[in-house]
This record gives C-alpha cells, sequence and structure tokens, in this order.
C-alpha cells in the first residue's frame, strides 16, 4: 500500500535558509482508495467531425459552459538538447485551422527547447467532463504584427510584467521582481507601452490530435486524428 505523507510547513522567513523547515502538522492520504467512475457518456465515430479543430472547438466551448477553471490552460511539453522533456502550463490564446497559438518570454527555457527542436506535445485536461485532447505539432514564431495586437490588449499591468520578467533566469528574491516593476511603472507612466524584444508567441501547427472521453469500467474512448496528404486518418484507439 502506498501512503503519501503530507507535511503542512512553515517556512522560515530568511530565504537564503531555506533548509529549516518547521513541520506543523503531518496527516496520511491513502492515496490507493483514491478513484472514481466516469459516466459522463461516450464518444463515437458519428460525434467526430471532417477537422479536428472542429471538434477542438466544440469541446472547448463546453469546458468553458461548463466553467470549469483556466479551462483554456495547456501543458505544454518540449524536450532540450539531451531529449529530456519539459512541460508546463500556458493559456491557449487564439486557435483556427493554422493551428493553436500561445505567448511566452522568447529567452525562457521552453523557447530555447523550441528554437533547437520545435516539436511540442499539448495536452488540455478537463478532468470535471472526463476528457482530455493531446496534440502533437510543429512551432513558429509568430510575426511581430501578429504579437503586438494582443500584447496591447494586455492589461497594463501584465504588459509592464512582460518586461520585469527575464523568465526561467535565477533571481535572489521577490524583490528584484518588485522593485523593477516599480521602476518600469514609473518609466511606462505615460503613451503605450513598447512590445519587448524578448517576448512573442508561437503558432502550432498541428500533426495530430486525440480525444478522450472517460468511459464506464475504465472502456474509455480514445479517437486519433493524424495527418495525411489533404485529410486526416481517423484511428479509434484501445483505451
Ligand atoms: C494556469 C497557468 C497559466 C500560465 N500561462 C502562461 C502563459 O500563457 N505563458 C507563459 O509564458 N507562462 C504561463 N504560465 C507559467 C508557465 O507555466 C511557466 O512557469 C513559464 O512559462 C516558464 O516556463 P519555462 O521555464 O519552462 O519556459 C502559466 C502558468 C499557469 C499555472
Amino acid at each position: 500500500m502506498v501512503n503519501i505523507e503530507i507535511f503542512s510547513t512553515s517556512v522560515h522567513n530568511n530565504v537564503t535558509d531555506c533548509r529549516i523547515l518547521n513541520i506543523m502538522t503531518k496527516q496520511q492520504i491513502d492515496i490507493t482508495t483514491l478513484r472514481r467512475e466516469y459516466t459522463q457518456g461516450g464518444l463515437s465515430r458519428s460525434n467526430l467531425t471532417a477537422e479536428p479543430m472542429e471538434l477542438f472547438a466544440l469541446w472547448l466551448k463546453q469546458a468553458c459552459t461548463a466553467q470549469l477553471p483556466d479551462a483554456t490552460a495547456m501543458c505544454v511539453a518540449s524536450v532540450d538538447d539531451t531529449g529530456q522533456p519539459y512541460q508546463r502550463l500556458v493559456l491557449l490564446k487564439h486557435f483556427d485551422n493554422q493551428g493553436m497559438v500561445f505567448y511566452t518570454n522568447l529567452s525562457s527555457r521552453k523557447a530555447k527547447q523550441l528554437t533547437h527542436n520545435p516539436r511540442i506535445s499539448l495536452h488540455f485536461p478537463w478532468h470535471a467532463l472526463e476528457r482530455q485532447v493531446m496534440v502533437l505539432g510543429k512551432v513558429q514564431q509568430l510575426s511581430v504584427s501578429e504579437v503586438i495586437t494582443y500584447f496591447h490588449n494586455r492589461p497594463r499591468d501584465s504588459q509592464i510584467s512582460a518586461w520585469v520578467s527575464r523568465q526561467s533566469s535565477r533571481i535572489s528574491a521577490r524583490s528584484v521582481l518588485e522593485n523593477k516593476f516599480l521602476k518600469l511603472k514609473q518609466k511606462f507612466l505615460q503613451g503605450p507601452v513598447p512590445l519587448p524584444s524578448f517576448w512573442g508567441g508561437y503558432r502550432v501547427s498541428i500533426d495530430a490530435m486525440e480525444f478522450w472521453q472517460g468511459g464506464k469500467y475504465r472502456l474509455h474512448d480514445r479517437f486519433i486524428y493524424q495527418r495525411a496528404k489533404s485529410s486526416w486518418r481517423i484511428d479509434r484507439l484501445s483505451p
């Protein structure tokens, strides 16, 4: 039996001495007993659309209508130059038949990995609907003209924080960020905040998309669309 020990801790206030943890309480949860049945419905060939993006659009709409928190959040997997995969959540900001778009810092760890290897995998975990969607594809960096419109639609403070964060680089303390934020807020007091040269986005062109709907007795439904010359090959996969 696997038991997980959950410690609730209070962290010592001195940031240079993170090793000192003051253990306040200790609880045990037996995660082997955590399970539920998936009963919300199935997915059959008759539910599939010719284009995977049409089905994706329907499922995303249903996830938004069901008010799932961060329904547009997707896990992005990329690999470093040794083949080590990394994952992180980012927000999907646009999609159409050309692909799926997200925005990020172009000096970040993910950006470096995607420059080296543009292959990417995306994952949408819509637990409450007993669904997931997995995407395979390749990224292309967006042009400045594509990025600038979105950038200026962000709240002004988010535009400034894009200038503040050299994403994925080491920093000594949170105060470094906060001080820089205040300085840049003063600097960009008037007029539009310029687009940082190190901030942009990617379009993921889709090679494959897999739809998963939870089923009774763990007999889930899975369909994968894989790009074939001018259409999509669609296969049902065993759960
Ligand atoms: C719900 C959620 C949404 C996020 N959205 C974004 C995003 O749209 N763009 C982004 O660069 N980081 C976003 N992040 C932060 C990333 O998960 C990640 O920490 C950051 O991009 C650095 O990743 P990297 O060091 O692997 O490049 C989000 C995090 C969460 C939890």
